[in-house]
């Protein structure tokens, strides 16, 4: 929620009061230095110990509510039978209307299954955009990612409220180059997160499920945001703006035919699952679960997350806990903004995305300038981003470099976390290194692992420009920021 102040500026408001609190430390910038250099410039290498605010990612670090880990107190550790399952279920048949469930223990564990039950080799799959793990498991099975965005999505800088959106024009061309019986299924993902947290529209989702329902193929949401999406639909479409988040999410699950998820993100837990009423592609997929996942009624969740779940899935639809990261992301984003830091707008759903393009145009391409940045911003805050551009594509089957659509560096705002004052300094922070952009170099691989390279891979700084950039803060901040 958001709320306007008597002298106009409107500032995100916590529905919530924080009495469980974990402690952070701010090393000195000099630490920070070292930390970096050690971790090959890649900000997963680092250690909490090490991170002032960790903004990596929203993916299991949202924080959770007393009810859900009273919740968690009740579990029933049955290896087969649980009570929890039962809950959970409960849960999915209230909220997402579905009858069939198939618990996993993250995202690519439900993306696995679906590529093992339903992508052939030479099918395409095609998306309004990728996720990485998605891809990886789609590619593995043989399938082709198609990417099918409109003309707003890629663009860093727009008002345009939904550029998560497909085109439907680019989807049919597509199926018919394909066959329809080459085409897996339709993915539509929940504020595509690679392209800056951006939701699609409800009428979207229904042109392209009228679009390829008469061809037999079916629609799967990836619904790992689905509450944040849920809210900018509230929030932006004409017609919904009355419509509560429950009924939004009931609607976008009517017109999907299945739909998995990360539970990490906006259910505030660490599971996934595949829900559906089709009871054609449950019986297809169940079989693989107990020889990937775990027994069917826990698929390789601890009981205590799925009770989580089953209360984080009922309290997503409340309007305070769908918008409390949206909201503060607008604000964040709005700061940013107000300083000429370039970012992603409109403001989207998991985190502030800072065009690092624009931000040190210097650095080619192919030097990878948003892990430049993102190294950069840690060195100069003590906040952890994460790369999300060309490191975070693999290489092609020749071995080439994959240019990334967009380089983007992602400072992810966990649900009800942070506060207004470190969105503050972030932004301070942020500003101060704009202003010493052209202090910032390029990347280069010196280990590179050949799968989701930028989980694990390292880097040099071209030119060694860390010292510098380390020496010009330090002069500024003294030697203890
Ligand atoms: C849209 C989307 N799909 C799938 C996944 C994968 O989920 P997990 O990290 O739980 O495996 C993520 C994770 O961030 C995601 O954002």
């Amino acid at each position: 929620m958001s709320i306007r102040l008597s002298n106009g500026t409107e500032i995100p408001i916590e529905m919530h009061k924080i009495r469980i609190v974990q402690k952070v430390r701010l090393a000195p910038a000099r630490d920070r230095f070292r930390a970096i250099e050690e971790a090959g410039y890649n900000t997963f290498l680092l250690r909490t110990r090490d991170i002032f605010l960790d903004m990596l990612t929203d993916s299991g670090t949202n924080a959770m509510s007393d009810n859900q880990q009273a919740a968690m107190m009740q579990a029933d550790d049955a290896y087969a039978g649980s009570e929890s399952f039962y809950r959970l279920l409960d849960s999915v048949k209230e909220i997402f209307g579905y009858e069939y469930l198939l618990p996993v223990h993250q995202g690519r564990a439900a993306e696995h299954l679906l590529a093992k039950t339903f992508v052939k080799p030479g099918h395409i799959v095609p998306m309004n955009y990728h996720f990485t793990t998605t891809k990886a498991h789609f590619d593995l099975a043989g399938g082709k990612v198609l990417e099918l965005y409109t003309d707003e999505a890629l663009k860093t800088q727009s008002s345009f409220p939904f550029k998560g959106n497909m085109d439907l024009g680019r989807l049919s061309v597509a199926i018919e180059k394909a066959g329809p019986e080459n085409v897996s299924f339709v993915r539509m993902e929940a504020t595509t997160n690679l392209i800056g947290g951006q939701p699609f529209s409800m009428e979207n989702l229904r042109q392209v499920k009228a679009l390829i329902e008469p061809l037999g193929i079916f629609l799967v949401v990836d619904g790992s945001l689905i509450s944040e999406n849920a809210y900018f639909i509230h929030q932006r479409e004409a017609g919904y703006e009355n419509t509560s988040i429950k009924d939004i999410i009931r609607e976008m699950m009517s017109i999907a035919d299945l739909c998995y998820l990360s539970g990490r993100k906006s259910c505030s837990v660490r599971g996934g699952m595949i829900a559906t009423n089709r009871k054609d592609l449950y019986d297809a997929i169940r079989p693989w679960l107990p020889v990937y996942e775990g027994f069917f009624t826990y698929g390789g969740m601890s009981s205590k997350e799925i009770e989580a779940m089953a209360v984080g899935i009922r309290e997503m639809t409340q309007l305070e806990v769908a918008g409390a990261s949206a909201d503060a992301i607008k604000y964040f984003v709005a700061l940013l903004e107000e300083k000429g830091v370039p970012v992603v707008t409109p403001a989207g759903g998991l985190a502030c995305h800072v065009d690092a393009r624009r931000f040190i145009s210097q650095v080619p391409q192919s030097e990878y300038p948003a892990g430049a940045l993102s190294a950069a911003v840690y060195l100069t805050s003590g906040i952890r981003g994460m790369e999300r551009g060309s490191v975070s594509m693999d290489r092609d089957e020749h071995g080439n470099d994959v240019p990334s659509d967009m380089e983007l560096v992602r400072l992810a705002v966990p649900r009800r976390v942070y506060t207004i004052s470190h969105y503050q300094y972030a932004a301070d922070r942020l500003k101060w290194l704009y202003d010493h952009r052209e202090m910032i170099g390029g990347l280069e691989f010196y280990e590179e692992p050949p799968v989701l390279r930028f989980f694990a891979g390292k880097m040099h700084a071209k030119g060694n420009w860390g010292q510098p950039l380390l020496e010009a803060f330090e002069q500024d901040f003294g030697l203890d920021c």
